[in-house]
């Protein structure tokens, strides 16, 4: 497709009409902008008045980063109601507004257009049933739903009643569901009987059980009927959700809950060890989801906004559920894929519901892309007014297409940089008001004030590259590690004291602008997703089979990154073609699908150094096809074994 591309790689203007649309124009942002670094008690103080309050704050901000003290309070006295703000408050005057469009996987099936009453109601009544099931204030519940709007309603009935929850992404196996499980010590799972994704189905619920009696935790199972399939229930610890919730109440009074309270706990991944259990909490956390979704999106009154993420990762949580639903917005939630029936979907869909907002990830785009654009031509997407990105670099490439062949030069584009522990959107254009350019994810968001520092944590000032931190707490940042908060001050304020360290490289250029670069650390984004190398490490030597594994990234045309591994057998054991399947198979069932590899190496040595350390760096550059620049390898304790690892490359074409 490239001899069609007559794009220009420059700066874009965002059109006039944007200038006259948007709620901030350049002017206002670096006034806002100065006003949030410098007096952020007045600037938050005043922003957090876009949400209600049972009993109104008295402090704004009380943090610190100063290691190991790191302490994160916003709004500390405040108390609200998180599912009150998203449902209740818009009752009056939004009762009869969908909330919610869903559409289904299969383009046949019926959307459903879920209005805020309903949303009340199916919320009221699934809080009743959670309280019927012996869920209180506080205590955990574990949610492996597909995307439909029961995923919606359980979020919201936990925030409702103080329960945290913590999502469990569908595609993710059994075992790895359990873990979860077992961190936060959650008695109740809700799921469904299956998933369905492009045209295929998910046995959400045999897994469940599957990961129920892995775990000594679970007491309930409550099921969704989605798909009517013919699913294992055990009476004694299953509940249907649509009999239960026919059977309580259809109101339910919201806890009210203090500001720093968690609303929710996501697993993530990191560059060392099991997930970790980002902890999110109740008041900060959705005054910025809902001033990010509004300014970021430019979210007006009436606005078709969709967001194409899964509710199992962060992205869902604050820009399908929550920033939309405390504005007051029309979201639409997609149950399929992009490529289902085929790579017209999305924009079949655009031009459906007439959606105005899109939002999605550089994978999908590249994707699309690839498909070619007689995919995008049979389609109007005239509602479209804006694009967005987010979850990996966007290569300019991908960048110009989505900007000219699909928003035909019409929609800016806003490519958000921001991770699971920010909670939402840091560094992002702003419509109307920033100069876009390809690539870059530009300037801050108010109150965010993102750094570089070189290796040894010295600041780089102007233009440069370096490690991202952040040099002081906005109000959505997470809290602590789920019952672990070393964890989190080791994680993110050790390397640079005093300083929260993203785990990104970035570049900054002569217009203060921001071009984040990728991770630094031992953390693989394939498709939008984060794999902890370790993770997959661990998931292979688990293997009878192996004795040795080393996971590393290598850069792939579509998914960003792709998984390659370097596997030392057992002795004894064959190096066969049909070993590297049966091993794929197995972290795909170990850990889920996302956590496949793409090409497996098996290595009789690995290198390392004297003291037996793994030269992860060597590894990478071979599986990145460099070994032309290795590096030093005098410190390597056998050097030969890096050129039986070339020899043996896979070819990853
Ligand atoms: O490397 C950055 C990349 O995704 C990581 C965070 O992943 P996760 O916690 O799964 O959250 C993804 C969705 C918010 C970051 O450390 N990343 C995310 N957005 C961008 C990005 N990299 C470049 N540009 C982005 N817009």
């Amino acid at each position: 497709m490239s001899e069609h591309k007559v794009y220009k790689l420059s700066p874009v203007e965002v059109s006039e009409a944007w200038k006259d649309r948007a709620f901030i124009d350049n002017e206002t942002y670096l006034k806002l902008y100065a006003e949030s670094i410098e007096d952020p008690d007045t600037f938050w103080g005043r922003e957090a008045q876009r949400i209600d309050w049972i009993k109104p704050f008295t402090r704004v901000k009380n943090t610190t980063f100063a290691y190991p003290d790191v302490s994160i309070k916003w709004f500390e006295d405040g108390t609200l109601n998180v599912s009150a703000n998203c449902v209740d408050r818009h009752l009056a005057t939004r009762g009869d507004q969908t909330a919610i469009i869903w559409e289904p996987d299969d383009p046949e099936t019926p959307a459903q257009y879920i209005t805020y009453r309903e949303l009340h109601e199916n919320v009221c009544r699934l809080a009743n049933v959670l309280k019927a099931n012996g869920v209180k204030r506080g205590d955990r519940v574990t949610i492996y739903l597909p995307m439909i709007p029961a995923a919606a309603y359980a979020m919201l009935a936990c925030a409702r009643i103080g329960a945290i929850h913590s999502i469990v992404f569908g595609g993710f196996s059994p075992d790895s569901l359990a873990g979860r499980v077992d961190d936060c010590k959650s008695a109740v799972i809700i799921t469904a009987d299956e998933g369905r994704r492009g045209g295929r189905s998910v046995p959400l619920k045999a897994n469940a059980d599957a990961a129920a009696n892995k775990s000594g935790h679970v007491e309930k199972i409550l099921v969704v009927r989605h798909t009517g399939g013919d699913v294992p229930f055990d009476p004694s610890r299953d509940v249907w959700l649509d009999e239960a919730m026919a059977a309580v109440d259809a109101d339910c009074r919201p806890e009210e809950m203090n500001a720093e309270d968690p609303l929710f706990i996501l697993y993530t991944s990191g560059s060392t060890g099991a997930p970790k259990g980002v902890v999110h909490c109740t008041g900060g956390y959705l005054v910025y989801a809902s001033m990010t979704h509004q300014h970021v999106f430019d979210y007006h009154e009436g606005d078709v906004y969709w967001c194409t993420a899964d509710v199992g990762w962060v992205t869902g949580h604050s820009y399908i559920v929550y920033g939309p639903l405390a504005n007051g917005a029309i979201s639409l939630m997609f149950e399929g894929v992009p490529n289902y029936p085929d790579a017209s979907r999305f924009w079949q869909v655009v031009d459906k519901h007439n959606v105005n907002i899109f939002y999605t990830a550089p994978t999908a785009i590249r994707a699309l892309m690839g498909a070619g654009e007689e995919y995008v031509k049979t389609t109007s997407r005239k509602s479209l007014r804006l694009l967005g990105s987010v979850g990996e670099p966007i290569n300019p490439e991908a960048w110009e297409w989505y900007y000219h062949v699909i928003g035909e030069m019409r929609c800016p584009i806003v490519d958000t940089w921001w991770q699971t522990e920010t909670g939402g959107i840091l560094i992002t254009p702003l419509p109307g008001a920033t100069t876009l350019k390809p690539g870059s994810a530009t300037r801050p968001f108010f109150g965010v004030q993102p750094a570089l520092v070189d290796a040894d944590g010295k600041t780089i000032e102007g233009e440069g590259a370096g490690n991202l931190v952040i040099l002081d707490a906005w109000p959505s940042m997470m809290r602590t590690v789920y019952g672990d908060h070393k964890r989190f001050v080791d994680t993110y304020f050790s390397a640079y004291k005093g300083k929260y360290f993203t785990g990104d490289g970035c570049r900054r250029d002569a217009d203060d602008f921001y071009w984040i670069t990728g991770r630094v650390d031992d953390v693989i984004n394939v498709s939008g997703h984060r794999m902890g190398t370790a993770e997959v490490e661990s998931a292979l030597v688990a293997h009878p089979k192996v004795s040795e594994a080393a996971a590393v990234g290598f850069p792939h045309d579509i998914k960003g990154q792709g998984i390659y591994c370097y596997v030392t057998l057992m002795s004894g054991e064959h190096e066969m073609d049909a070993l590297k399947k049966e091993l794929r198979d197995w972290v795909r069932n170990e850990i889920g699908p996302i956590a496949a590899p793409d090409h497996i190496q098996f290595a009789p040595g690995l290198p390392k150094t004297r003291s037996g350390k793994i030269m992860r760096r060597i590894l990478r550059k071979i599986a990145e096809d460099e070994f032309g620049n290795l590096g030093d390898t005098s410190t390597l304790a056998d050097p030969s074994v890096v050129d039986h690892l070339i020899e043996n490359r896979q070819n990853r074409q």
